[in-house]
């Protein structure tokens, strides 16, 4: 199953939007849990990095019986310094951003913990692209 959103740059109103819809549809298939937890958690910091951050992009989401694979990328303007953007805590969002929950600096660290395979492709003044792997067989290891 394919399917893949398109993600508008500074609407925070519509922000969570694909997250929600992912997370029904996870829901709809019987994923485990906790596995639908790891994945929308990764998938919304992604998507709100995209309307924070980004010049607008979409998110591209293959779901296969034991492997999710996610895909968000956008259209610049990028990420100059990948590992200071991925320490907890840093953040270049503005005041604004802020003043309405957003901008903490944790998204990127929560989605390398979410993820079970992470790729980002970014630098300055280009698109940024952001690969998540999600293996159902993590949750079966870890079942009680
Ligand atoms: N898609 C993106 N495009 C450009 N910059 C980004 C993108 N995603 C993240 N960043 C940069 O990385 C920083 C850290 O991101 P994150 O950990 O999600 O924290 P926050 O979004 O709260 O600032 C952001 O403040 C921003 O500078
Ligand atoms: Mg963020």
């Amino acid at each position: 199953m394919h399917i893949s959103y398109q993600v508008q740059a500074g609407d925070f109103s519509n922000a969570g939007n694909v997250s929600s819809n992912i997370k029904k549809i996870l829901k709809q298939l019987n994923f485990h849990p906790s596995l639908i937890k790891r994945i929308i958690i990764a998938l919304y910091e992604a998507e709100v990095n995209v309307v924070a951050h980004s010049y607008g992009g979409e998110v591209v989401c293959n779901i296969a019986p034991d492997t999710v694979i996610i895909v968000v990328t956008d259209t610049g303007p990028g990420i100059p310094d990948l590992s200071l953007a991925m320490t907890e805590g840093w953040s270049t969002a503005t005041a604004e951003v802020r003043e309405m929950g957003f901008g903490a600096g944790m998204g990127l660290a929560n989605i390398r913990k979410n993820a079970d395979e992470l790729t980002i492709d970014t630098g300055a003044n280009q698109p940024t692209s952001i690969t998540m792997h999600f293996s159902v067989s993590t949750e079966v290891k870890n079942e009680p």
